[in-house]
């Protein structure tokens, strides 16, 4: 079977892409899958390669990025920028050549539904959600529409449209503090502030618009933080893992991009200590909210457990992070499904 890895793109998470294709490659069964691995710039110049996990990894904080048609600037030696010549090819003949594409793509232009439509109209299967569940997924504003109409538990928001600068007092008053503020289509913490003071508020809303011109402000959750993932099997059984916690012990004390990727300080139960209801409670909701989105394939539902017992869905990402430490990959490993596993079960449901 002939598999193109895409990774990179034109989104604010292009080197978490990176990372996360790095790992699939390392992981990929290659007794069973031929991979073309196809790199897409932050400009949006799709190249073939790179291939070599090592490459893809962050160093000295510095991650990878894939930065024009042939070459891959590697942070490895910041001084001397080494570069990585990739092999030439045209992309689109490739592609008209793979039996399926994982597009390990983050955020806009990837796991936002654009991808997945150009997939769709060339009639090459793809992992993962479809173009309408990935696109009402990563919009924030939509994404709540839609769970809370399927009965589940959704934060206090409001959506600031790109006429909009600022909330008045009655939309203020309705929000409380703290108030988390961000760009309504995006991921891994970028653009957003939490605000503690409304004298703060207009700044965070400039910062998140740099981003998306949708910014969306939310009544901070309070309770413990639970994700918990969701895998299509190709028989079309659709199953949640056990329930992961993870704890933020210092820096800016929330899940911001430093404490996801770049410092050692949040700390990952897998599984989380939960009483058995709450475990099969919060495993029940995230089948509901992949089911509320009509996704397909794969999904890490990310839930705030607050003190009196419910269980608040933050978000959904149809195209999680696969990074060697994120959690999807790791809460299917303690249930017994190993990296490589997952990845053939990802494909093979496309496929099926
Ligand atoms: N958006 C990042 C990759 C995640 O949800 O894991
Ligand atoms: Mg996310």
């Amino acid at each position: 079977v002939r598999v193109a890895v895409v990774f990179g793109g034109r989104s604010t998470e292009h080197g978490i892409s990176c990372l996360s294709a790095g790992s699939v490659l390392a992981h990929l069964d290659r007794e069973r899958f031929e991979v073309v691995p196809v790199g897409i710039t932050r400009g949006g110049t799709w190249v073939l390669g790179p291939d070599d996990e090592e490459r893809l990894r962050i160093n000295d904080r510095v991650e990878p990025e894939i930065t024009d048609g042939r070459t891959l600037i590697l942070p490895a030696d910041p001084g001397s920028r080494e570069l990585l010549s990739l092999e030439s090819g045209s992309v689109g003949e490739v592609l008209s050549e793979v039996d399926v594409v994982l597009p390990m793509l983050h955020g806009a232009f990837g796991e936002d539904g654009t991808i997945q439509g150009l997939l769709e109209m060339a009639g090459i299967p793809y992992a993962g959600p479809g173009v309408l569940a990935s696109s009402a997924a990563m919009d924030k504003e939509f994404a709540k529409k839609l769970l809370a109409a399927e009965g589940l538990a959704v934060g206090t928001y409001e959506v600031l449209r790109r006429d909009e600068t600022t909330l008045d007092e009655r939309r203020r008053d309705r929000l409380g503090l703290p108030v988390f503020v961000k760009p309504a289509r995006a991921g891994s913490s970028v653009g957003i502030t939490r605000v503690t003071d409304f004298a703060e508020l207009d700044d965070a809303i400039a910062e998140a618009r740099r981003t998306d011109p949708k910014v969306i402000v939310e009544s901070a959750l309070s309770g413990r933080e639970i994700e918990c993932g969701v895998l299509e099997f190709p028989d079309g059984e659709i199953t949640a893992s056990a329930p992961a916690e993870l704890r933020v012990e210092g820096g800016a004390g929330w899940y911001d991009y430093e404490s996801k990727y770049l410092d050692d300080i949040t700390e990952f139960d897998v599984p989380a200590k939960l009483s058995d209801e709450d475990a099969e409670r919060l495993r029940e909701a995230a089948v509901t909210a992949f089911r509320a989105l009509d996704c397909q394939g794969l999904a890490r539902v990310d839930f705030f457990l607050t003190e009196d017992g419910q269980a608040v869905v933050n978000e959904v990402n149809t195209m999680p992070g696969f990074t060697s430490i994120s959690l999807y990959p790791r809460m299917w490993a303690h249930a017994g499904i190993e990296y490589s596993t997952l990845l053939s079960i990802l494909l093979d449901t496309a496929i099926a």
